[in-house]
């Protein structure tokens, strides 16, 4: 770099790490695509899901958008161009419009990728701008990108025609703990904080930190596993009208739902496919794929009830001796492969305690990664929320149609997922690698 334009090598370092995050981020996102051919890209494998290819040119021009027009003035996200305005073009028409090929595709992610960081050599990082500072924007475009990996791999989960081949890269360990099933532990309650003040990663709807008056409850150690759910069904779980809500119970009339998304029944035995490989119903591993409909009627059935999106995260990050928390259920170092099974290279569930330092301030199991794990709370701002830098992220989706999820999947990427992370989808919604555990009052 030139020394006449760059005098301070902490703004050297601060360009040299976004470059590297851009890098490693569209490096995986190209991983995933690699076994697949110009048509499994361009099909509408679901009309829940976009094309692939459409999911590739909406991630460049969210880039463009953010990383060479809004960085130098007005922040407009209407502005996004034609058919990758995801609100211009609802999922299920995706399939219609005139999507590029592979080749094309890359090469507008390439040419973007260019010029934006030809635009970061010359942005002012230390500015004081709310985008820039900390390198913001940068981490939110990230973000956007690792979750559209994992809306990805959503889709190739739904693929048609021949499964997805896999490209895997890690071998999951075996238990190293066992526990007893629905074995629960309790928070005393209190005073809780919860949310972030963060400004350098986190969502709008992450912030403000504020306390929470919690009464003391209980909380599974571990997710709801296939075992405890097969109990469920075996107990005629998915015919006794009691344990469904209204909405729940017209659901699964509605999807004549027996069992979870991708379990097949064979004789006696429940087959369980994730991508190219099917086996029987391992009972070790959480159960994924369920609705939230499910996932209460689980609870109760259990006898007991799904935590609120508020208990789920002191649990996750409260240390009630210390008066202390978390970023992480681990503590606050980042993620490692040894913590949590997050990072999609494994492609499946690993077996609960298999990582037996992904344990919880009381005591919580899991609570990062595998699956992401339903919650009783409606999608709504904390109190003082606002909406930073933009209304489509989060502002036009709070309300009551949505149920809040926690925790993330093993399809996370570990830059999205943070104790106060906020996932949000229908409670119908069962496409998306979702568990669950259960919590009680005390
Ligand atoms: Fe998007």
């Amino acid at each position: 770099m030139d020394e006449s334009t760059r005098t301070h090598p902490g703004v050297d370092r601060e360009v040299a790490r976004i470059t590297e995050l851009m890098r490693e981020a569209r490096a995986r996102t190209l991983r995933l695509i690699e076994p697949l051919s110009d048509e499994e890209l361009r099909t509408q494998h679901d009309p829940l899901m976009s094309p692939i290819v459409w999911d590739l040119g909406h991630i460049a021009h969210f880039e463009e958008l953010w990383l060479t027009r809004n960085v130098h003035g007005t922040v407009e996200f209407g502005e996004m161009p034609g058919i990758y305005n995801p609100f211009e073009h609802p999922r299920r028409v995706r399939g219609a419009l005139d999507l590029p090929g592979r080749d094309e595709v890359v090469q507008i992610l390439n040419e973007v990728r260019e010029r934006v960081l030809k635009k970061l050599e010359s942005l002012d990082l230390e500015a004081g701008d709310p985008l820039l500072r900390d390198g913001y924007v940068y981490a939110m475009v990230a973000q956007h990108e690792y979750q559209h990996n994992e809306t990805i791999l959503q889709t190739l989960q739904l693929k048609r025609g021949a499964p997805y081949r896999a490209p895997r890269g890690v071998a999951l360990p075996e238990p190293a703990l066992t526990f007893e099933p629905g074995a629960m532990v309790r928070f005393p309650g209190g005073h809780v904080p919860i949310g972030t003040d963060d400004r350098s990663v986190a969502y709008d709807n992450e912030r403000p930190r504020h306390i929470v008056e919690l009464a003391p409850f209980r909380i599974d150690v571990t997710p709801v596993t296939n075992a405890q759910y097969l109990e469920f069904i075996d107990d005629g779980g998915y015919a006794r009208r009691e344990l469904w809500s209204d909405a729940g119970w017209a659901w699964r009339e509605a999807d004549g739902a027996v069992s979870p998304k991708y379990w097949q029944r064979d004789g006696a035995t429940w087959t369980a496919r994730m991508f190219d490989h099917a086996a029987p119903v391992d009972p070790r591993r959480p159960v994924c794929h369920v609705s939230f409909h499910e996932a209460e009627a689980f609870a109760r059935w259990a006898g007991k009830r799904l935590p609120t999106e508020f208990e789920w995260e002191a649990a996750a990050s409260y240390d009630p001796e210390r008066d202390t928390r978390r970023e992480f259920p681990w503590g606050n170092d980042p993620w490692t492969p040894a913590l949590a099974n997050l990072d999609q290279l494994a492609f499946d569930t690993a077996p609960v305690g298999a990582y037996p330092r992904n344990v919880s301030p009381i005591g919580c199991y899991g609570m990062i990664g595998d699956v992401w794990e339903w919650t009783s709370s409606d999608f709504g701002g904390y109190p003082g929320y606002e909406t930073f830098p933009y209304p489509e992220y989060s502002e036009a989706f709070l309300g009551t149609e949505y149920k809040v999820l926690r925790g993330g999947s093993f399809a996370t990427r570990p830059g999205a997922i943070r104790n106060t992370f906020r996932n949000w989808d229908y409670p119908i919604r069962r496409q998306i690698f979702s568990g669950f555990r259960c919590a009680s009052d005390d």
